[in-house]
Parts: structure tokens; sequence; C-alpha cells
């Protein structure tokens, strides 16, 4: 029955009538205030906070039906008569958030703490660890509180051939432009856009691993008050796709539909409801009734590959897939040299099995798309996706509807780390509209989020290598099973990735890798930022460790002796199939080289004397190395328009996407120093469709490097015009005409952009598209110190460095970010996440109270380094940087526990318990 309340929101009175199940949540966001965010809806993470007559509240929890005579205050209510509230100004001066999504709570719960003065930072990390934040890495935001700001160095840009002359824009710690709408609350994330008339769609997934589908009843659901449409895999189109976005053509097994008659793992779609609310459609679900015929499942990839395992994909429509029967989604085999010999030639050979869990991505938005149709009967679709190109295609490709006909706009994102890099909830919300002519909206729940969309490869890992006494390696060897599960998406290019990279850094005459994908009856793996190279990284460098402690080397002086130098070859040899024949391959190079700085950089901040143990607690330090391409050479496209406005302001139009990292804003910075102009001077249309140029989307580390580059060639080729332009005007030579500041000047007079915009006839713009053909190489070394408690297991972080040989850091902070964002994700690997699952396939632990990622207080204060040297290819020399501290956060602190305990862990999470469990079992056998 609906109770009637009166309340008030931000000093606005409401007269409500709500069901008693509904949460404050639900009905803030009906009234509008969507600046409180739906994450959890179990308060774990605290998006969602508000504050209830000036107390901090999860309002998930909160029955809208209490809420009768009281007042809330949501972030749109702090700022007053247009002056920030002191907590917003401190976060927009400490730029404490990337995507934003946790911001709104952040800034809410801190301002409470601050009330009677600001806490010791160890007090904050602990009072803050009810708001989760996936991005930061807390540091920003931490210092954003207590109004300290870190100071991160900028840098001059000396006159180079590009550099427009005017106000220097790269190299500076310009604030990202979206952050007054991030404080404010008024940044729109894709689920707050509500056409008039949405419905609303739920799927019903499978309990089950592996199953057929026998019949669905669908009357008694069809049958509910509200509920507009059902779909099962007898009204989709049955056309094959991956939900990989990466490249065309695509590299993955085509093996999805978007509903099939066969159920893989549990969590797989079986029915969608479309109908007027959530509630009813999660209702309807519940009134379906299917018939399975069960099959037998199995979720351990190398029993998926035994003759006699069933075999998961049996559709006959599939294709790409390396060897369906075997359950094979992809297969790598690389070679160089002759591993035997080199084998042969050691002094030492140490071989070891690493195991690396599942983890999930956590960002705190989840998968969200809303689509409608346009008048003219075009399909639109605003989604929280990293590929918008790619989704219209797949879009494209499903539905037999040409490219042009279907628009994708990537709304404000609330955090990706590559599990917006799948298609997945864009195709049902299409099918919905398409067959219902009325806008749909479907958000994932969090559950879902951890057990229907995927995860980081599970992989088990062998290392091979042989090393000489004095530490020169001989043969290094790799074999990759990774766990792909129910689809093969970006699961061969994944495993690819965890041989290759490892390899690579090191030289070595002798080497192989191969890498097995393998399909099982789980959730599936997906791309995740690190990419493979996470995996094998934390194996490689867990060994190369266990070789410096053999052969009683330091751990840096083995690294420095054998890693890879610039002009040292890189690819190995790479084939298909052992007996297809050799090709190289030249993804990526070395440009600029800043590695020895950082090495130099871990060994200064590490140079005091370990502490000696203080009761059960041990001390240890550890460093590992990783790299990771910038962007994939020769793939990776990106358009970049650029437009002079009436106004004399620029238009840039770019189709790469912003998950929140900044590259709106650095995109622009680099456009605004070839240009000579303010940054201000530039509006933005990103990642549009309909708007914007082809952009291959946000991946791969590619961002700044790739649609960077187009920024700065874009930006070069309108200069040339512009400059071309005035000079008509100014009826003399090009070459006589100086651009600076907005302004051309010449003997016979000057004039403004404006002025230059409002006397020509014809638009003066640029459109191009660029590909690199080289990926530079970033590396970055991470030293971390420890305590082990030798009693409990427990291991604490006391401190994190890490220094990036990042070519040019074109927005430092931003740069800064993206370290401290990467390393708190590789803790959480390294100590705390891993997905658990039962013999049956179903995952025991989807929501952040069992799943825990890094709160603030299980981060250290964190040490970065910026290494600068500019690189020959990257634009003004800059470098990717998003992914590669993830790689090797991990094996650093396995390293460190190493030293601390004398035990060497090769398997993933370190948490109290398994480490607990190494200690008893190492007591026993040396009692
Ligand atoms: Fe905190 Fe993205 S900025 S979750």
């Amino acid at each position: 029955m609906l109770v009637p309340i009166q309340f008030q929101v931000n000093g606005q009175s409401y007269g409500e009538s709500v069901w008693p199940g509904t949460s404050l949540l639900s009905l803030l966001r009906r009234l509008g205030w969507v600046g409180v965010h739906r994450a959890c809806e179990s308060g774990d993470c605290g998006a969602c906070t508000v504050l209830l007559d000036g107390d901090p509240i999860h309002s998930c929890l909160y029955p809208a039906v209490r809420l009768q005579g009281q007042a809330i205050t949501t972030i749109e209510g702090l700022a007053k008569e247009g002056e920030w509230d002191p907590m917003q100004a401190r976060f927009l001066q400490g730029q404490g958030f990337q995507c934003g999504f946790c911001t709104p709570g952040m800034i809410l719960s801190a301002r409470k703490l601050c009330e009677e003065g600001i806490p010791s930072e160890a007090e904050l990390r602990e009072r803050l660890r009810g708001n989760l934040c996936r991005c930061t890495g807390y540091q920003a935001i931490l210092e954003s509180i207590q109004g300290i700001p870190a100071e991160i160095p900028e840098w001059v840009l000396e006159d180079e051939p590009g550099s427009g002359q005017g106000p220097q824009s790269v190299g500076r710690n310009l604030p990202k432009q979206d952050g007054p709408e991030i404080v404010s609350g008024q940044a729109a994330y894709t689920g707050d856009f509500t056409p008039p008339g949405l419905l609303h769609l739920r799927l019903l997934r499978s309990p089950h691993a592996h199953a057929r589908i026998q019949a669905i009843h669908t009357a008694a659901a069809a049958a509910l008050p509200g509920v507009v449409a059902i779909f099962t895999h007898q009204e989709v189109p049955r056309r094959i796709y991956s939900t990989a976005g990466h490249s065309e053509p695509v590299p993955d097994p085509l093996d999805r539909f978007v509903l099939d008659e066969k159920v893989r793992f549990v969590g797989d779609g079986v029915a969608a409801v479309v109908a007027e609310s959530v509630a009813i459609a999660e209702q309807a679900c519940q009134l379906i009734q299917v018939e399975y015929e069960i099959l037998p499942h199995v979720l351990d990839p190398l029993e998926a590959m035994k003759t006699g395992s069933p075999t998961i994909h049996d559709e006959p429509e599939a294709r790409q897939i390396y060897n369906a029967s075997r359950n094979l989604a992809g297969y790598v085999c690389l070679q160089t040299g002759d591993p035997e010999q080199g084998f042969a030639e050691a002094d030492l050979i140490l071989e070891n099995t690493y195991h690396l869990p599942a983890v999930q991505h956590a960002h705190l938005e989840p998968h969200v798309s809303t689509s409608w149709l346009e008048e003219d009967g075009s399909l639109v679709v605003r989604s929280s996706t990293q590929v918008p190109f790619h989704c219209q295609r797949v879009l494209s490709e499903i539905f037999g509807i040409p490219r042009d006909r279907i628009r994708v706009i990537k709304g404000k994102i609330g955090g990706g780390f590559g599990n917006k890099q799948e298609i997945l909830t864009e195709p049902l919300c299409a099918l919905a509209t398409l067959k219902t002519g009325r806008p749909v909206q479907w958000e994932l729940t969090r559950q879902e989020e951890f057990t229907a969309t995927n995860s980081r490869h599970a992989m088990q890992i062998r290392v091979k290598t042989g090393v000489k006494a004095d530490g020169t390696l001989t043969a290094q060897e790799i074999t990759a099973y990774g766990n792909a599960g129910a689809y093969g998406n970006h699961s061969q290019t994944v495993v690819f990735l965890a041989g290759y990279v490892p390899l690579g850094l090191y030289r070595c005459p002798h080497k192989r890798f191969e890498g097995f994908a393998v399909y099982t009856n789980s959730m599936p793996g997906g791309a995740f930022r690190g990419y493979g190279a996470t995996q094998g990284t934390f194996a490689m460098e867990s060994q190369m460790d266990e070789i410096a402690h053999k052969l009683g080397l330091d751990p840096i002086q083995l690294r420095l002796k054998n890693v890879i130098q610039p002009g040292d070859p890189l690819s190995l040899g790479y084939r298909e199939q052992p007996d297809a024949d050799l090709k190289d391959s030249h993804f990526n190079l070395i440009g600029s080289y800043g590695l020895k700085d950082c090495f130099e950089k871990i060994q200064t901040a590490f140079a005091t004397p370990l502490p000696a143990p203080e009761g059960s607690r041990r001390f240890g330090r550890g460093i590992a190395i990783s790299m990771q391409g910038s962007g994939l050479s020769k793939i990776h496209i990106a358009g970049m328009k650029l437009s002079l406005q009436p106004t004399g302001r620029i238009l840039m139009r770019s189709g790469a996407v912003d998950v929140g990292t900044g590259s709106d804003t650095t995109l622009r910075q680099i456009a605004a120093q070839v240009l000579g102009i303010p940054l201000d001077q530039i509006d933005l249309i990103a990642a549009d469709t309909g708007q914007t140029p082809f952009d291959a989307g946000s991946y791969a580390s590619a961002t700044l490097f790739i649609s960077g580059q187009a920024s700065r060639r874009a930006a070069q080729a309108l200069r040339d015009k512009l400059i071309h332009a005035a000079a008509q005007r100014l009826q003399t030579d090009p070459s006589e005409v100086a651009f600076t500041w907005g302004r051309f000047s010449a003997p016979q007079g000057s004039l403004s952009l404006q002025e230059l915009a409002q006397a020509t006839a014809e638009p003066i713009e640029v459109e191009l598209h660029h590909a690199a053909d080289e990926s530079s190489l970033t590396f970055a070394v991470a030293g971390v110190e420890v305590a082990v408690d030798l009693e409990t297991g427990q291991i604490e972080l006391l401190k994190s460095v890490q220094a990036i040989d990042l070519g040019r850091a074109i927005n430092p902070r931003i740069c800064h970010g993206q370290v401290t964002g990467g390393t708190a994700m590789g803790i959480g690997y390294a100590l705390s996440e891993a997905l658990i699952r039962d013999e049956q396939g179903q995952i025991l632990n989807p929501g952040f109270r069992y799943y825990r990622i890094p709160t603030a207080k299980d981060v250290p204060p964190m040490e970065v380094h910026l290494i600068q040297q500019a690189d020959p290819y990257g634009p003004f020399g800059a470098k990717g940087v998003g992914e590669i501290t993830t790689n090797c956060t991990a094996p650093a602190i396995a390293n460190a526990v190493f030293q601390a305990t004398g035990l060497r862990f090769r398997q993933l999470p370190l948490t109290p318990e398994r480490v607990w469990q190494g200690i008893q079992s190492s007591a026993s056998h040396s009692a």
C-alpha cells in the first residue's frame, strides 16, 4: 500500500506516496536528484551517501517511508548562492576524482569527518572505509580533504617544431574540464538520462553452468500488468558475434548470440523482460518457467582441454574458434632460438607454476544503456561504453541495420577498466526498442557485474628459466593456460600478452611461449587493465626474484643485467600453429628509455636499512618491473576533426573515449599547444558516432599516444590553414603571418580568430585519421615495503614507490592519478581480490562486502616518480600510462613478502589465511 510522506530535499518541500520497499536512493533519483549514485545497493560503497539532518547515510539502505518530516541534503544542495562548499572547493583544487562516480559520496562523508577539524591521515583512511573509489587509489582524495594537493612538477616546453607560439598547455597540471560538474553532482552519467516513456529491461539468467533450454513458459510473466515485451532466443536474430570491441576484422572467436537456446555459465542470459518499471520487470522474470536439459559442465581449463570433456561450443554457426572439440578458444605459440640449447647452457634452471585468480573490474558505475528511435526511425543507443564505434558495428551486424542508421553516444562514464570494452547491454536494449518502438534502459545490478559480465582471466602459468651463475639468462619458457570462461572474447589476445610481454622484457637468445585460451563453464574472461601482461608479469617477476635469491645476486642488478635496451630485437617469432612458418610480429619498439632512472628512484627511496623485527612482525622489501605498449600499431585508428567556429573558438570533434582518466582534457591540451591558444578556447564533442570521426576506443593505453597524435596532427594542419586564410585577408604571403595567442599579425595589419571566422565564407576545418606505425614501450618499476605478522598472516603495506618511464607527461597531475589508481588496483590483486566459485559454477562473493577491493585504509601513501624523457613517436614525447602500474605492483608485494618471511607465494591473492597457512606449513616442515 502506498504511504504518503512529507520531506525536504536541499530545502525544497515534497509530498510523495511511496511503496514500503522503496529505498531513499530510488526516491531521490526519481525526483531528479541524480547526483546520488546507484552502485551497489547494499550499503558497501558509499556512492549513494546523502546527509540526513546533517549526518551521512547510505540512501540505498534507508527506507523512503521513514523520510516523514526529515530533511535531506544531496551533493546538489551543498553549494550556496554560487559559492562552493569548502569541501567541494578542496576536491576541485586537489582534483580528488577521476570518473567522479564516487565523488558526491566522498565529499559528503568527508565534510562530516572534518566538521571539527581535519583528522590525521591515518584517521581519515580509517574513517573513509565506507566510501570506495576504484579510480584514484585514494591519494588525491586524501590530499584534497586535507587541503594539501600534491605538488606535482610541471615541465617547460623547449622550442620545438609543432609547438605553437602562445600559452604553454602541455606539461602543465591544467584542471580536468569536468571538475565543476563532478563536485556539484551535475555530471550526467548514462543512467541519469531518462527520456519520456522509458521502459526498463531485466534479464532472467541461467542457474545452471551448462544446459540446453527445452522450453520457456512466459505466459504468466506476460500477463503481469506493466510488462510490455518478453524476448527469448526464439525472438532474437540468430547472428553470431563477439562482445569484444577492439579491432576490425575481429580477431576473437565469433561464439555468442544475443540469446541462445544453450546456456554456458551460471548467469548466462535466458529471457529478457521489458516493462514499465524495474520492479515489474524483476517480478516478471521470477514468473518465467524454464525447462532445462542439464549438461555436464567443466570449470577447470586443464580438464576442459581433455578428450571426453563436455564441448561448450557445438553451435554450427560459431567461427574462428581454434579447436571447439578441445574447448580451445585460442592458441598461441612463439619461439626464438633453441630453448633446449639454452637450458643446456644454464648453470641453474628454475621451473615454477603460478596461479592467478579471476578478479573483477569493480568500476563503480554499472554497465548501462538507453536506446530509442529518432523520428526518422534510426536507432540511438546512449551507453556507458569504452568503444562506441565497435558497438555501432556490432549492432549493425546483429540487426542488419546500416551503420549510418545507428548512432551510439558515450555518456559520462563511471569507470570501465576494460569491462566496458565489451558490448554487453546494448544489443538487448536495442532489440527491445526496435520491437516496441519505445525508449528502453538496462542497467546491470552489482550482482550481475560480479557474475555475468567479465573478469580478468584466471591463469595458470608455468615459467622455466635457464641462467648462468653470473645471472645471464640463457633460456626462458612460459606456458600459460587462460580460463576464457564461456565465451572467447579477448581470450586469445589476452593469453598472447601473458607471454609476449614478460618474455619481451628480457634479453635472452632462446625463448618459447605456448598459450592456451580454454573455454570453461564460468563467467567469461575479458579485457582488463593490463590485459594478460598483468598475469604474465606476476609469474616472470616472481621467478626473477627467486633466481636472484638463489644466485645470491641483487634483484635490481639481475634485472639491469638482462633487461632489454634500446636497439634490442623485441619480437618473438610468431606462429599460430607449431608447424606454420615463422613470421615476425613487430608490435612494439623502444622509443624513449628511462628505465635506468626508474631503478635509481626506487633505490633512493629504499636506501635506509630495513626495519628490524618487532614482535611477530617481519619486514620486507620487493621490486618488480613491467612494460606495456602504447596502443596497437597499425591497428588502432583515431579520427580528429577541428573547426574554427564563428565565435573564433575551436571545436574539437573526437571519437576518443574519456573513461574518467582525463583524456578529454589532455587531447585539448595538445591541440591548444599546437594552435598557440588557451585551452579554454577549445570546445569538445566526443565519442558520438553521429557527430565525431571514428576512434577505435579507449583501451590498450592508446588514447594519449594515438588519439593524442591525431590531435597534434589535426591542430598542425588547422594552424596551417588558418594562417593561409589570414594571409589572404591581410593580402600578404603566409610566411609573413605570425599566429600567437589567437591573433594573426603581419606587417600589413592584424586580425583575431573571431574576425577571421566572420570574414570567411567557407568553414575552416580539418579532419584526419591517425594510426601509429610504431607503439612505444612504457616501462615501470615498483618498490614496496611490507610488514608481515607471523601470528596472523596479515600483510601491511607500509610504503609504495612507483617510477614510470612515460616519455613526457602531457598533464602530470592526470598521469599521477593514473599511477596511483593503477597501483591500488595492483594492491587489490595482490592482497584481497578473487572471485570465489562453487563446484556448480556459482560465484559466491558477488558484492563489495565479500569481494574486497582496497579501501583508503588498505593502500599506503604512494610515492610517484614520473621519469620524463621525450619519446620520438608520441605526441610531444608522451607514451601510454594507463595500465602499466597495475602489472608490477603484485609481484613487488609477493617479493617483499618473501624477504619478510622466507616464503615464496605463487598464488594470489595473499590473504591472511593463505599466508598464515604458508607460515604454518613451513614451520611444520622445518620442525
Ligand atoms: Fe572514484 Fe571513479 S573517481 S570511482
